[in-house]
C-alpha cells in the first residue's frame, strides 16, 4: 500500500499550451481518490504522468514520500488499467491473468496461487478457461481488472474503466469496485468524466478543468459547498442553476427580485455568507439545485412563473426545463466572466411522474434556505 503525492506538477507538450498547470494533490494510502473533470482537461495525461508513462514537465511525483520522476514505470509497482484495455485474444482468462506474473519469474505454484486469489475476488472461478471472446463485456472487464490486481501492486491507477460498458453493467461494476477497494484498501486514483461515477465511488473527489485543480472534498462536500460555479455546475445531475441577481436592502433586509417577485435571503444564508450585508447594492451570482425548485399550484409570493419547454420523465422522478418569464440575466456556468449571456432557462427536479405540455405555465418555489452565493468571477463567497 502506498500514498501518492503530486507536487506543484506540470505539463507541457512541445510548442503546446500547459495541458497540466501546477497540480498539488495526494491520495493517501488506502484511499479512493477519483478526478474528474470535462473531456480534454487533462486526467490521462496526469495519470499516465503518475504512471511514469509520460514525462512531467515541472514538479515532482512521490509514492511514500519517494520522489519517483525518474523511476521506469516497471520499478513503480503501481497496477493500470487503461481507458481502451485489451486482452490477450489467444489466451484464456487463466493465461491473461498469469501473464503478468509470469514477466516478473514467478514460480509456477506462486503464480497459481495469485490467480486463484485473483479470480475468487472477482468471481471469475468458472471462467479461467475461457477466451476473452467467450465472454460477456462485463466479464471481460473483470478479467482486466484482475490482471491489474495479480500483481500485489502499490496503488491502482484506473482510466475510465467502465466506459466500455451499458449503463445497466456500469452501475453493477461501479459497486463491485467499490467494495473490492473497500476489502483490499487498496490506494486507488480512478479516472472518469462522469459525475455520478465519482460521487458515487470516491471518498474524495478531485474536480478539474482546463488543467487546474478546482477542488478537493468530499462527494458531500462538493455537492454542499462548491469552491466556484464551475464546481456547481459540474457537480450534481443536472448541476446547478446559476442567475445573476441585485441585492439590495428593504426594510432593513437583504432582498434580491427576480421578475416582479421580491425574495428575502433568509436567516440560515445571512449565517452561512458573513459578507453578504456588505454586499448591498451589488451585483451577485446565485445558485439554486434543481431539487430545491419545487412545483406549486399558484404563483405566490416565494414563487416563480415560467414556461415549460421540456420534461424528462424518469420513473422517480421529472426533471423539467423551463424558462423563467423573468428578465434575468444568467451566467455560464462553463465561463462566469461572460455573465451577459442570456440563458433564462432553469432546471427543476420533481417526484413522480407528471406530464406536462410544452408551453404550459407552471410557478416554481425557490427554497431560500438552499441558496448558494458567488461573486460575478463565480467564486462562493466566504463561507461559515
Ligand atoms: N501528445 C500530445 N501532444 C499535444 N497535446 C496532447 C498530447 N496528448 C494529449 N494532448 C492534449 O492534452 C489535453 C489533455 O488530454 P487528456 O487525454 O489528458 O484528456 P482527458 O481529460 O483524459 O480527456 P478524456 O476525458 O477525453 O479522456 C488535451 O487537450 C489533448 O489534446
Ligand atoms: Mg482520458
Amino acid at each position: 500500500m502506498a500514498s501518492i503525492r503530486l507536487d506543484k506538477v506540470s505539463k507541457q507538450y512541445d510548442g503546446h499550451d500547459a495541458v497540466i498547470e501546477e497540480m498539488d494533490l495526494q491520495i493517501r494510502d488506502g484511499e479512493l481518490l477519483v478526478l474528474v473533470g470535462p473531456s480534454g482537461c487533462g486526467k490521462s495525461t496526469l495519470l499516465r504522468m503518475v504512471a511514469g508513462l509520460e514525462e512531467i514537465s515541472a514538479g515532482e511525483i512521490l509514492i511514500d514520500d519517494q520522489v519517483v520522476n525518474q523511476l521506469p514505470p516497471q520499478k513503480r509497482n503501481l497496477a493500470m488499467v487503461f481507458q481502451n484495455y485489451a486482452l490477450y485474444p489467444h489466451m484464456t482468462v487463466r493465461e491473461n491473468l498469469a501473464f503478468p506474473l509470469k514477466m516478473q519469474r514467478l514460480s509456477r505454484d506462486e503464480v497459481n496461487r495469485r490467480v486463484a486469489q485473483t479470480a475468487e475476488l472477482l468471481s471469475l472461478g468458472n471462467l479461467l478457461d475461457r477466451r476473452p471472446k467467450q465472454l460477456s463485456g462485463g466479464q471481460r472487464q473483470r478479467v482486466a481488472m484482475g490482471r491489474a490486481m495479480v500483481r500485489d501492486a502499490d496503488a491502482f491507477l484506473m482510466d475510465e474503466p467502465l466506459s466500455n460498458l451499458d449503463a445497466k453493467l456500469r452501475v453493477e461494476i461501479r459497486s463491485e469496485i467499490a467494495a473490492l477497494q473497500r476489502r483490499l484498501g487498496i490506494t486507488t486514483l480512478y479516472v472518469t468524466h462522469d459525475q455520478v461515477e465519482a460521487m458515487t465511488l470516491g471518498h474524495r473527489v478531485a474536480v478539474m478543468r482546463a488543467g487546474k485543480l478546482q477542488q478537493v472534498a468530499t462527494p458531500s462536500r462538493l455537492y454542499e459547498h462548491p469552491v466556484n460555479v464551475f464546481v456547481a455546475g459540474f457537480i450534481g445531475n443536472p448541476g446547478m442553476n446559476v442567475l445573476r441577481v441585485m441585492l439590495e436592502t428593504v426594510d432593513k433586509a437583504l432582498v434580491f427580485r427576480l421578475g416582479e417577485h421580491c425574495f428575502t435571503l433568509p436567516q440560515s444564508v445571512m449565517e452561512n455568507y458573513p459578507d453578504l450585508p456588505n454586499r448591498s447594492g451589488q451585483m451577485l451570482l446565485l445558485g439554486i439545485r434543481p431539487a430545491t425548485l419545487t412545483l406549486v399550484e399558484s404563483g405566490g409570493n416565494g414563487s416563480l412563473e415560467a414556461t415549460m419547454s421540456s420534461a424528462e420523465p424518469l420513473g422517480h422522478e421529472t426533471i423539467l426545463h423551463v424558462n423563467a418569464d423573468i428578465d434575468v440575466v444568467a451566467t455560464d456556468t462553463e465561463d462566469p466572466g461572460n455573465t451577459l449571456l442570456k440563458r433564462p432557462t432553469l432546471t427543476a427536479i420533481i417526484p413522480g411522474h407528471r406530464h406536462f405540455k410544452p408551453g404550459e405555465t407552471v410557478h416554481l418555489q425557490i427554497d431560500c434556505d438552499k441558496l448558494h452565493c458567488f461573486d460575478l468571477q463565480g467564486t462562493a463567497l466566504a463561507h461559515h
